[in-house]
């Protein structure tokens, strides 16, 4: 008996469930009542009363039995645990660097890392700057400054790595700005505000070589490392054969060091590192790290912390489980554009953004069309995104308000966490949100922060709601 060969089109989730947790079904009155008692911010909504969250995939993700099992076998030693040398030992594996620091979290990672180098007067050039890893910069009074592509900014436009880092730019930066003003290049892996979108190993050659010549430091913000690293693999001619732990060594190689969140490709539900190669800043580094993280054999983290991740690493590098992950985006984002929604094209390694800016032409930026495209998917589906569009972006370090770039809401997939038929729902209720958005409203802000306002802001509809 032959069957002839069979390429299924459903996307078999690679691992079978075997723990569940409710999700918070609610009535549409309900909602109502909840988001404005939340003061319109689906940031300050309970978890409980959302279907399917979609806030962020960072630490978020479920843990693999693997990963549990490893936890119980933990060692909580305040100096020298042996989880700390399994921890170190994967991550040198993956990255090479000489000198890894365990951190709380990414954040923590570059509170140390620009601690060390960045002060007033001094720019930190990025393809993109995340907010928080911007907010870092600003807070040592250094300039973040986003050098992005420009096919990067133009979201229909299809190009394989629109996260690539602009090389020319980068080269008249150093020109006019000397070297002495920029103490590190970063390159974010993968290009988070702009779209999840990946940047090609040529990009990181040329960038590597660049910041060589000028004896300036590149790292890598390596969060979604093994995302990259498998649109490296699908779209970058050569490497369709190599393994992905390769492609991650290649990758890292180029740079001197990275900061990383374990809560997005290390698979936990907490923490981060710092690695590099240089001893000198390593060591300057590390009694920073004691100061605001903990001792270097922990630093912020439980031995069962450090245990989740030395195995999650490698997980997130199983090329089958990122086959599913990218196709299942893949697929939703088809199912978007078939039905005329505008997104960010092409797909993303960790997200779906939704073009508020388009989709919502009735709304003018100060009525933060984003923001009301994030609550109509809440109010009409139990769904929660997040905003990145003028509440985010728009607040100057004057008080002045300015239009962000674009006007987006992230839907961003928790890993290893939603099926099939979750993203089939969500398919219908943007379709559907999109057929009824003539009745979104524009918002006002009532209460704000003067820095990472789009936390705690609280806003209102500015007409019916
Ligand atoms: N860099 C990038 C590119 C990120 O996306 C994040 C976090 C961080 C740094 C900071 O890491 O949260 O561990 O301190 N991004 C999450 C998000 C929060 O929703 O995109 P952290």
């Amino acid at each position: 008996m032959h069957f002839q060969p069979f390429s299924p089109k459903t996307i078999v989730e690679p691992f079978r469930i075997r723990s569940v947790e409710p999700v918070g079904f609610t009535t549409p009155e309900e909602r109502k009542e909840l988001l404005a008692q939340a003061g319109y911010n689906p940031f300050l909504l309970r978890a409980k009363d959302i279907l399917i969250d979609l806030l962020t995939d960072s630490g978020t993700g479920a843990m693999s039995s693997q990963q549990w099992a490893g936890m119980m076998a933990s060692d909580e030693s305040y100096a020298g645990a042996r989880s700390f040398y399994r921890f170190e030992e994967a991550v040198k594996d993956i990255t090479g660097y000489a000198h890894v620091m365990p951190t709380h979290q990414g954040g923590g990672a570059e509170h140390i890392l620009f601690h060390a180098i960045a002060s007033a007067g001094k720019i930190i050039p990025n393809n993109n700057h995340f907010d928080t890893t911007r907010a870092h910069v600003e807070h040592c009074g250094a300039e973040a400054r986003d050098l992005v592509i420009d096919e990067g900014a133009d979201l229909a436009l299809i190009h394989p790595f629109k996260g690539n880092m602009n090389v020319e730019k980068l080269a008249a930066l150093i020109e006019k700005e000397g070297v002495a003003r920029i103490p590190l290049i970063m390159m974010t892996v993968t290009n988070n505000s702009g779209g999840g979108q990946p940047v090609s190993m040529e990009n990181v050659r040329k960038v590597s070589a660049l910041a060589k010549a000028h004896g300036i430091p590149f790292f890598l913000d390596a969060c979604r490392f093994a995302e990259n690293c498998w649109f490296i693999k699908t779209r970058e001619a050569g490497y369709a054969n190599v393994p992905l732990i390769d492609i991650a060594r290649e990758l890292f190689g180029y740079a001197d060091g990275c900061t990383m969140s374990a809560k997005k490709d290390g698979m936990a539900n907490i923490g981060g590192f710092l690695a590099m190669n240089d001893s000198k800043l390593a060591e300057q580094c590390r009694s920073f790290e004691i100061l605001m993280e903990g001792f270097p054999t922990y630093g912020g983290m439980a031995g069962y912390d450090m245990e989740a991740i030395a195995i999650g690493l490698y997980e997130a590098m199983d090329e089958r489980y990122l086959a599913y992950r990218i196709r299942s985006i893949e697929y939703l984002g088809e199912k978007l554009q078939d039905a005329g929604i505008p997104i960010i094209r092409p797909t993303g390694g960790h997200a779906i953004y939704l073009d508020a800016r388009r989709m919502l032409s009735h709304l003018s930026w100060q009525e933060y069309p984003a923001w009301s495209l994030n609550n109509g998917l809440y109010l009409l589906g139990g769904v929660r995104g997040v905003e990145i569009g003028s509440v985010m972006f728009g607040l100057q370090p004057d008080g002045s308000e300015k239009e962000a770039a674009h006007e987006l809401v992230r839907l961003a997939f928790p890993r290893r966490v939603y099926t099939q038929s979750h993203v089939d729902y969500l398919a219908e209720v943007i379709v559907e949100l999109d057929r009824q958005k003539d009745k979104l409203p524009g918002y006002r802000i009532v209460r704000q922060a003067q820095v990472l306002r789009h936390f705690t802001v609280l806003m209102e509809p500015v007409v019916g709601g």
